[in-house]
């Protein structure tokens, strides 16, 4: 199972192929935001990777943020844990002033993800 280590937190095995926002949030325990519920229109679920940015993206992911111009994170709402990895979790609902992170994404990417 891949390992995934959020800066600060401990290092955690997560199932293979789950979404990166959602074993963020339901193994490493760190409360990420994720305010359009997964679909790549919000960016609140952005990582900044240390280690073991995945070289492959969604053209969803690819699209919000070259629309938003932000750059040097990632989407975790876009990602799958199919390595080890490791991430800084820059944008938490701890701080934020939200009453929630948002809606719990689905468990598949959303929308259907265009690879490259
Ligand atoms: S872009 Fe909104 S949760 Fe990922």
């Amino acid at each position: 199972m891949p390992k995934l280590t959020v800066e600060g937190f401990p290092t955690v095995e997560v199932e293979a192929g789950k979404r990166l926002v959602l074993a963020i949030e339901q193994d490493a325990h760190v409360d990420v935001l994720h305010a359009c519920g997964g679909n790549a229109r919000c960016t609140t679920c952005r990582v900044e990777f240390i280690d073991g940015e995945p070289t492959r993206s969604t053209q969803a992911e690819r699209q919000v943020l070259a629309a938003k111009g932000v750059t040097g994170v990632r989407l975790s709402c876009q990602i799958t844990c199919d390595h080890d990895m490791t991430v800084r979790a820059v944008s938490r609902l701890t701080g934020s002033g939200r009453p929630d992170p948002g809606p719990t994404p689905f468990p598949d990417i959303t929308p259907p993800p265009v690879w490259s």
